[in-house]
């Protein structure tokens, strides 16, 4: 059941259930992150290896300090900068948190979500909330309540609707080693952004075979119709059957599309993530066989979205 009820949302999750829930990058399964039912039953939805860990959502940073044993200086600068945003900083945790959660590392993945509702809902919460993207595992993330409901409806008890994510990509993941930030995943906040307060960063995004964090595994966020991404024209030439576009400013009228998906026509990156997800669910449901999918400059958030493009791309 899809609904604005912040009570309702507020007494689910403290009977212990999972509760999708609206935030800024994707919409979120959340539960109880201190109660190891509840988290388990997050796993069940999702259907989701239990050896990835969860994110721990929670409302400001004196309440991200309580969660771990200490936060880096750098990873603390960068979340009293960006903070309520898309970044989640992996430290230490806090014994409290169970290992469930953590796929039994020593670390945690903390966030702060910029959305109204869901900062709310976790202000009046006694206990933080740990949330995976509310998808089944390996599918596109959800950026509408009715992304959640079309796969998972039938398996929650609500999904707390707030509206479209702004961000539409997921949050950028960060650690501290040596005194340098680390980026384990490429996400809603750019590595420009990073780099202009803490310095170069190093960047971690391709363990393909790491199990620690499959959101890293080379195929994931992928539709169930074949993608693939690059220049347009050869693509085009080199495929058969129906064909739908994801491009990022230009229409390629010359070609036959039969569904267009222009992401933003001004050539705003911010733009164009916020609607890459939904784009992808539209052409996975359309009468087409394939998706050609631009490739994006690499430069600002044209990094994540070709990341995303690029593992949903990738051979099954
Ligand atoms: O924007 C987001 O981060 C969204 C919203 C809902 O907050 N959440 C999200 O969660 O994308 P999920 O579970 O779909 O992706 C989290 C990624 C996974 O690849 C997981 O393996 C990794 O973060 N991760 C979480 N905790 C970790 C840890 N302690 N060490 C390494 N990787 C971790
Ligand atoms: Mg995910």
């Amino acid at each position: 059941m899809i609904g604005q009820d912040l009570d309702k949302a507020l007494h689910l999750l403290s009977d212990g259930e999972v509760v999708a829930i609206p935030t800024e990058t994707v919409y979120g399964l959340a539960s109880n992150a201190l109660d190891p039912i509840a988290v388990a039953k997050i796993f069940e939805a999702k259907k989701r290896p239990f050896f990835d860990p969860l994110i721990v959502h929670v409302s400001d940073i004196n309440e991200a300090k309580k969660w771990s044993r200490a936060i880096p200086e750098k990873l603390l600068i960068l979340l009293q900068k960006f903070s309520p945003g898309p970044i989640t900083v992996l430290v230490e945790k806090s014994d409290t948190i169970p290992d469930i959660v953590t796929a039994g590392l020593d670390t945690v993945g903390i966030r702060i979500p910029n959305h109204a509702l869901t900062l709310e809902l976790l202000k009046r919460l006694p206990f933080p909330l740990c949330a995976p993207s509310a998808n089944p595992f390996g599918y596109v993330s959800p950026t509408t309540a009715q992304h959640v409901a079309d796969q998972l409806g039938d398996k929650i008890p609500y999904i707390l609707d707030g509206g479209d994510c702004a961000v539409g990509i997921e949050s950028t993941i960060v650690s501290e080693k040596n005194g340098q930030v680390v980026v384990h995943r490429l996400g809603g906040l750019s590595l420009e952004e990073i780099e202009a307060e803490v310095g170069n960063v190093i960047l971690d995004v391709n363990q393909h075979s790491n199990p620690k964090a499959p959101g890293m595994l080379d195929l994931h966020y992928a539709p169930h119709k074949p993608l693939l991404v690059g220049n347009i024209y050869e693509l085009y030439q080199s495929t058969d059957g129906k064909k739908g576009l994801i491009s990022f400013s230009e229409r390629f009228d010359d070609l036959n599309f039969q569904v267009r998906n222009v992401l933003s026509e001004k050539r705003d990156f911010k733009e164009a993530a916020a609607s890459l997800f939904s784009a992808l669910r539209q052409l996975d449901k359309s009468d087409i066989d394939i998706i050609l999918a631009e490739r994006f400059p690499e430069e600002g958030l044209g990094k994540a979205i070709n990341d995303r493009l690029k593992r949903a791309s990738a051979k099954r």
